[in-house]
């Protein structure tokens, strides 16, 4: 008996998503699922591609992301889909587009890394967001996430302050409102300027709400730096006292002075882990990227301005040459420039490298898109991973970099049916070149699609093709399957 497919994909070398070996199939796609994998050579498709022995993977997801406002401003998510990414978490480190009943002006800093000018933060309610991400979708699916800092910004005059018990009921109230409107959970960045102040009491009363509705907990830490274990002690608190698991956004040691210290931080992760839920997810270089600042550049050992609102054309510069050029000292260069973006070089090769490798972490890009020149990560993040570190360095083999980025990001998120190839699925799936995939963005130039991406599919729609945009956007806003809804 003959079936016919809406998408044939012959003679692939598939890499399920669950770690195991890959094996050599056929897959058949009916709609936005997955229905067939295994022989099809007698089958046909209205579409059929043939791989000769090219990877079939898993769409990849991308855990740490910034893409709240990027799937409305640029829905076709070029920057993603072309390295392969079918899922977008949003929403992270305290910083979410909604709810935004009135704007700041100017928009509070790092806020401003979604949007300087604030026109985007058009949302009084986290409903109305999600309403507009399913009227006019994107390429990709999404996760979202609520932000603290911007529950801060909304609710308070003084964010220099504790938040009061009044406070804290009203962030409470907007934390429900989103979960009820379909978050899936909540971010801080106890790191940033307008959280600092918040003590972990308040996050974890302002977090109530997560248990009942099965969230989760991310965080961009207090300290990754000196104080990282506090900090980690911490995030494992906020996640026991809550009752709910936690993600470490962007694990990583910060300073020449804590050089070596990831596996500290790794082996009290990894004891924690026995006790409490605990994610992890990391980017692939030694550079991070934020708001342009004087404290984050002193410590840096480089940096390079990713844009800047007052002095444009200084973007993709280093800071050291633009403040020669001025003739003025880094401070008062960054003084010049901000409202800015910098890209600081202050990790450690061998501390990205083991935790990389470290096998629960997964991959997430935290890629900045607005920016004038971004940090390379937005564009190359997972075809990196496979490529320089999986393929070149050999950190780890082929299928556990893919689960990396797939099936274990749609577990530890509870994106059900993601992140993994087999019958019933839904057919995101990313097609590839083991070969040949590797990142094309440097930090000289930031802006490239990746080499080695043949075909990615969101919800079975081709959405990028022979090296561009198809047009489709059939993404979705995704929801949290908890184990107690249900397996
Ligand atoms: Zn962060
Ligand atoms: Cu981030």
């Amino acid at each position: 008996m003959q079936e016919t497919f809406d998408i044939l994909i012959r003679n692939a070398s598939v890499v399920d998503g669950t770690g195991a070996p890959r094996y050599p199939g056929d897959i058949g796609i009916c709609g936005d699922r997955i229905v067939r994998i295994g022989d099809l050579a007698a089958q046909r498709g209205k579409v059929e591609i043939d791989l000769a022995g090219r990877i079939a993977a898993p769409g990849f997801i991308d855990a740490h992301t910034h893409d709240d406002r990027l799937m409305l401003s640029s829905p076709d998510m070029a920057p993603k889909v072309s390295q392969g990414i079918t899922t977008v978490v949003a929403g992270n480190c305290g910083i979410s587009l909604a709810p935004m009943p009135h704007v700041p002006q100017p928009v509070t800093p790092p806020l401003n890394l979604l949007d300087e000018d604030g026109k985007w933060f058009s949302f009084p309610t986290f409903a109305a967001y999600i309403a507009e991400l399913k009227a006019k979708p994107a390429a990709t699916n999404c996760a979202l996430l609520v932000g603290h800092t911007t529950l801060r910004v909304v609710t308070m005059d003084d964010l220099q302050q504790p938040a009061t018990a009044q406070q804290i009921e009203r962030m409470r109230g907007l934390v429900r409102e989103a979960l009820e409107a379909g978050a899936i959970g909540v971010s801080t960045g106890l790191f940033y300027e307008p959280a600092i102040a918040a003590p972990t009491e308040e996050v974890i009363a302002v977090c109530r709400p997560l248990k009942e509705f099965g969230g989760v907990y991310c965080t961009h830490m207090r300290d990754e730096a000196d104080r990282v274990v506090d900090s980690l002690e911490e995030t494992f608190r906020i996640g026991r006292e809550v009752g709910v698991p936690v993600v470490i956004s962007h694990l990583k040691v910060v300073g020449e002075a804590n050089r070596g210290r990831s596996q500290e931080a790794i082996d009290l992760i990894e004891k924690n882990m026995a006790t409490q839920p605990i994610c992890v997810d990391c980017y692939p270089y030694t550079a991070g990227s934020t708001v342009l600042s004087a404290d984050r550049a002193a410590s840096s050992s480089r940096v390079i301005v990713s844009w800047s609102k007052p002095l444009p054309q200084y973007a993709g510069q280093d800071l050291d040459a633009i403040a020669r050029q001025m003739g003025v000292s880094q401070e008062e260069a960054i003084g010049r420039l901000s409202p800015a973006g910098g890209i600081y070089f202050r990790l450690d090769e061998s501390d990205v490298q083991r935790i990389l490798q470290y096998g629960k972490t997964m991959i997430g890009s935290d890629g900045l898109p607005h920016d004038a020149s971004p940090h390379p990560r937005l564009w190359g993040t997972f075809p990196r991973v496979l490529g320089h570190y999986g393929r070149l360095l050999g950190l780890f083999p082929l299928e556990t970099a893919v689960y990396k980025m797939t099936g274990l990001t749609a577990k530890n998120f509870g994106l059900k049916d993601r992140g993994v190839l087999r019958e019933g699925a839904y057919a995101d799936l990313t097609l590839f070149d083991a070969d040949t995939i590797d990142s094309a963005a440097t930090y000289e130039k930031p802006i490239a699609p990746a080499r080695g991406i043949d075909t990615v599919i969101v919800n079975g729609a081709v959405v990028w093709r022979n090296g561009k945009s198809t047009g489709s956007r059939p993404g979705r806003v995704l929801n949290r399957e908890t184990q107690s809804a249900g397996s």
